[in-house]
């Protein structure tokens, strides 16, 4: 028996902009994953991880191909295994669910088969295994998702390594995650950037240069624990994404009931289009604020701290 974790993520900065090399900002969100992998005669998969409904199902097409996309990276021909997937991240559009799946399973598979995968190797699998997620994924989910921690990451458009640097923040900070409840599909959402940047390069590249100067800004910001600027900056990240069609009703609703209740900064998280927004909210007080006044419209929340 093989047993492997992977970390949920939440962006700060970035998301869609880091598909094209421009700088992003995640963090784990100490929640994980777990996967356990056992030798059988077929491929079986037990998925009781908890979530949005519906969202394990919509996925399992996907999830097969991430699965074959594994086993041929790993040079694998017998693809008998039994997963069996659970652990405390909720399942939902968003906070990386499919790359800490990616991620766990893969530590799982190692395991069981003694293959004796650094993190590293961990790293790529699951990057290969999002592919079938993400279409063309800029690798930020994976790499928190096997590393953990506050990351800066940039991917690089020549295919070697990406640049990956740890943030450290004067202390940990309290965010809220809320859940639109809808269930999205990051293949689409990544697809349509690429195409409605492809009709309005002069309109998307506008936009992709102010979001590469915010990514900058909030790095040295969330360095010096400047949670005001770090919020400001969050506010004008969800207007770039607004700008490039990746938010969605419920979420601009999340967003606004965030701001409403005190929340220093508020922005879609992820691919958009439905999953999560998040909130800053530095402090128990105004953290529990948030979530509660989101709750009370009936939306689900994660109430979390990044740089932990
Ligand atoms: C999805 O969590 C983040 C995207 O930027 C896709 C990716 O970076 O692979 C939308």
């Amino acid at each position: 028996m093989g047993k492997g974790s992977g970390y949920g993520k939440v962006i700060l900065f970035g998301e869609h902009f880091v598909v094209y090399g421009l700088p992003g900002i995640a963090s784990a969100v100490g929640l994980a994953t777990d996967a356990v992998v056992t030798k059988s005669g077929a491929l079986s998969v037990k998925d009781e991880r908890k979530g949005t409904e519906g969202y394990s199902g919509s996925k399992r097409e996907q999830q097969r191909e991430s699965f074959e996309r594994m086993f041929d990276m790993m040079g694998l021909k017998e693809k008998g295994v039994d997963i069996w997937l659970g652990g405390e991240l909720p399942v939902m559009s968003g906070i990386g669910a499919s790359a800490a799946s990616s991620v766990a399973i893969a530590r799982a598979v190692s395991d069981e088969l003694k293959l004796g995968y650094d993190d590293a190797k961990i790293n790529s699998v699951a990057y290969e295994m999002e592919k079938a997620f993400a279409g063309n994924p800029s690798g930020i989910d994976n790499t928190v998702a096997t590393y953990g921690g506050l990351i800066w990451f940039k991917k690089n458009m020549a295919g070697g390594q990406n640049d990956m640097e740890k943030i450290r923040v004067p202390k940990p900070v309290e965010i809220v995650m809320g859940n639109s409840g809808v269930v999205a599909d990051t293949k689409a959402m990544v697809a349509g950037v690429a195409e409605r940047r492809k009709q309005q390069p002069e309109e998307y590249d506008a936009v992709f240069k102010k979001a590469e100067a915010l990514a900058v800004k909030a790095r040295a910001a969330l360095e010096k624990g400047d949670y005001k600027t770090v919020g400001a900056l969050m506010d004008e990240n969800h207007s770039l994404l607004q700008q490039i069609k990746v938010s969605g009703e419920k979420l601009d609703e999340l967003v606004a009931i965030a701001k409403q209740n005190g929340a220093f900064g508020a922005k879609v998280t992820g691919g958009g289009g439905g999953g999560c927004m998040v909130a800053l909210t530095p402090g128990k007080e105004l953290q529990e604020r948030v979530a509660s006044a989101m709750e009370a419209k009936g939306f689900q929340v994660l109430r979390t701290r990044i740089g932990v």
